[in-house]
């Protein structure tokens, strides 16, 4: 991979310092700039009104700093690390009013959408940003919003897929510079005995970050695809899947603890021996629900070598995509108990183990492998085969799966996305007859093979061949449809920084209509944090039987709901707060 050091000219705006400064002899009192004052006085001076990623652009389309913006408009990196910044276009914007401030994301200097009438607003961006360094920030900003009623969210990266990162008129907390990370190979978690080699990560270290780190130190960490989705925030929080997960368990099975700041004020430390219901609500309950995570430590595996098989063609054809799906159906239960993971695609098939050797993995793969020859044989345009072994994992990572997602393929993020998530179980591959259902469920879903087509990502990343000993203690709250998971299957749509409301409500519909054909054969089960922003039932898709106790937790440490995100624990979906959304 080629990382470019391209640091991006400072888009925040100043700090409210100085004006913090004389807002020292100011009392606390009714304007909105006061309250503001007083807040960045308590928060040393850490509050700011961050910019829109491309504001520069609409002050000067000739400037260096829309050349930089334009440069850098489809990359992750740039985008999490600039507060107003988000991985998908639409919860920048608030989409009810068509408030926005985005950029011809195909074309990222096209001149249309900084021309007149189009102007730059914030849209569900938050107009005050924290950037939280401790305890403190975070017990001010819950104060803030009661005294107040300054709704607010916690923003990390800003990847999230159902705009529950930001928020139109919200305070937000931005957990982004909590970047320390140290590794303990005998952590015992306060008030516990039982010691772990464990990983401790502040809330706003990412996963380039982790790997590298996990590389350092000979060991393994489990995290998804992307390299800069966060290690202990919303991905953590929500479940958590990756390539590890058939063998490592998902994220939540390897927490030991968490540090966080409860809405009632308590900065709390949450493991399998105190505040064992937090802690079980923070290991599947959902980011930005239960407190602020300002660190977690994770249980860490050796170090090991990644084998590696992978199968692609060049150009779409409906019938290839089937049988290789179909090939798959027939043989992931065998190779998912084998401690295999990965990702299909309607071109592609990438399976990953630390559990084979070089040979074995040969052998468990042939089937795959002697249908990628096959291909070849053929001379289909583009086929090929690799087998190859890592030593470690940070290097197949770095080869394969770093630009936005990898495995989504489209390595570019920016544009507005709707997306739709199912767990597969294990009961979908029990006959011919199942598989066939569910092989025809999956091509319906992809609409495959019109080049505008929707993207399904298969991802065999159901803990699958997970032992339990090897896991961290305690229980978890992610659906307990998650362990029966063969397959979390997505499809995604996308839309244009000038699609109209119409156009963007038509396209949620669709990609879930799409999912409908796999809903129809299986259990009502979807993974929170990549799911339907309209997941029906969703309180049983994401949490299952869990649901009832997550909200009895929910309304012990947040009773009057400061923290509420969209179809998370215990919402309140009247709430101002959801103004921006369809
Ligand atoms: C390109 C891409 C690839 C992905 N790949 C995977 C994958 O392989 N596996 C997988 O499981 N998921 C994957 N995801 C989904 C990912 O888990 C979610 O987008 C997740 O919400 C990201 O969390 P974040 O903290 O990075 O982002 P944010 O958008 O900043 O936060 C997401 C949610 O978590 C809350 N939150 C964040 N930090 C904290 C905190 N410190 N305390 C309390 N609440 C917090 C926020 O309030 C929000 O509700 C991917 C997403 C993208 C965009
Ligand atoms: C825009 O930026 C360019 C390059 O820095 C500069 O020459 C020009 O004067 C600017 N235009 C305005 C209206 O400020
Ligand atoms: C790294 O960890 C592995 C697995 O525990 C071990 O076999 C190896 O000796 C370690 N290497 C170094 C350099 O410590
Ligand atoms: C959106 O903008 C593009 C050019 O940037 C244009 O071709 C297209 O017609 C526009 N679509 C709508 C719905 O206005």
């Amino acid at each position: 991979m080629m990382t470019m050091a391209i640091s991006l000219p400072l888009l925040l705006l100043a700090p409210l310092a100085a004006q913090a400064q004389a807002a020292d002899q100011v009392p606390l009192s009714s304007t909105p700039t006061d309250i503001y004052a007083a807040l960045s006085v308590r928060v040393g001076g850490r509050l700011f009104q961050p910019a829109p990623f491309a504001e520069p652009c609409f002050v000067n389309t000739t400037s260096p700093e829309c050349a930089a913006v334009q440069e850098l408009y489809q990359n992750e990196k740039a985008r999490t690390r600039h507060a107003g910044g988000y991985t998908w276009g639409q919860w920048e914007t608030c989409q009810a009013s068509g408030a926005q401030c985005l950029l011809d994301f195909t074309v990222p200097t096209d001149p249309t959408a900084t021309a007149s009438p189009n102007t730059c607003e914030l849209g569900s961006i938050s107009p005050y940003f924290i950037d939280v360094r401790g305890p403190e920030d975070v017990i001010a900003a819950f104060e803030f919003s009661k005294e107040t009623d300054v709704p607010l969210v916690v923003k990390n990266t800003g990847h999230d897929f159902k705009g529950r990162s930001s928020g139109q008129g919200t305070l937000a907390l931005w957990t982004h510079n909590l970047k320390d990370i140290s590794y303990d190979a005998a952590f015992v978690a306060e008030g516990c005995t039982d010691a772990f080699p464990g990983v401790t990560a502040g809330a706003g270290v990412q996963f380039f970050e982790a790997f590298e780190f996990a590389e350092a130190n000979n060991i393994t960490l489990v995290g998804g695809s992307d390299a800069t989705v966060g290690f202990t925030g919303g991905f953590l929080q929500g479940g958590g899947h990756g390539v590890l997960s058939p063998v490592l368990g998902l994220g939540v099975d390897r927490a030991l603890q968490f540090k966080v700041v409860t809405p009632d004020g308590v900065y709390r430390t949450a493991n399998a021996c105190q505040n064992e219901d937090l802690f079980f609500a923070l290991r599947g309950g959902g980011g930005g629900t239960f407190g602020v995570v300002l660190e977690a430590t994770i249980l860490a595996a050796p170090a090991a070598p990644v084998q590696v098989v992978v199968v692609t063609w060049a150009a779409k054809d409906a019938a290839r995509t089937k049988a290789l799906w179909a090939l798959i159906a027939d043989n992931v239960i065998g190779w998912a108990d084998a401690g295999w993971g990965g990702y299909a695609m309607p071109e592609l098939a990438l399976f990953v183990t630390q559990r084979l050797s070089k040979d074995e993995a040969a052998v468990s793969m042939a089937p795959l492998i002697a249908h990628a020859e096959q291909l070849k044989a053929e001379g289909v345009e583009g086929a090929m085969v690799m087998v190859m072994e890592f030593p470690t994992f940070l290097p197949f990572f770095n080869s394969f799966m770093t630009d936005a997602g990898g495995n989504a393929g489209a390595g570019k993020v920016g544009y507005s996305v709707s997306l739709t998530s199912r767990l597969v179980p294990r009961a979908s591959f029990s006959s011919e007859a199942d598989r066939t259902a569910l092989v025809d469920a999956l091509m319906a879903a992809s609409g495959a093979p019109a080049p505008d087509a929707p993207l399904m990502i298969i991802q065999i990343t159901g803990p699958t061949a997970v032992h339990a000993v090897d896991l961290a203690p305690g229980r978890t709250s992610v659906t307990p449809a998650w362990r029966d998971a063969v397959f979390h299957v997505t499809s995604m749509g996308m839309w244009g920084w000038n699609a109209t409301e119409s156009d963007i409500r038509g396209v949620y519909k669709h990609t879930s209509a799409l999912m409908d054909h796999v809903r129809a054969i299986t259990p009502d089960a979807a993974y929170l944090n990549e799911a339907d922003v309209y997941e029906p039932n969703h309180e049983v898709s994401f949490w299952g039987a869990h649901y009832p106790e997550l909200v009895t937790i929910k309304m012990k440490y947040d009773p009057e709901r400061l923290l509420d995100c969209w179809q998370c624990v215990g919402w309140n979906q009247d709430s101002e707060r959801y103004g921006c959304y369809l």
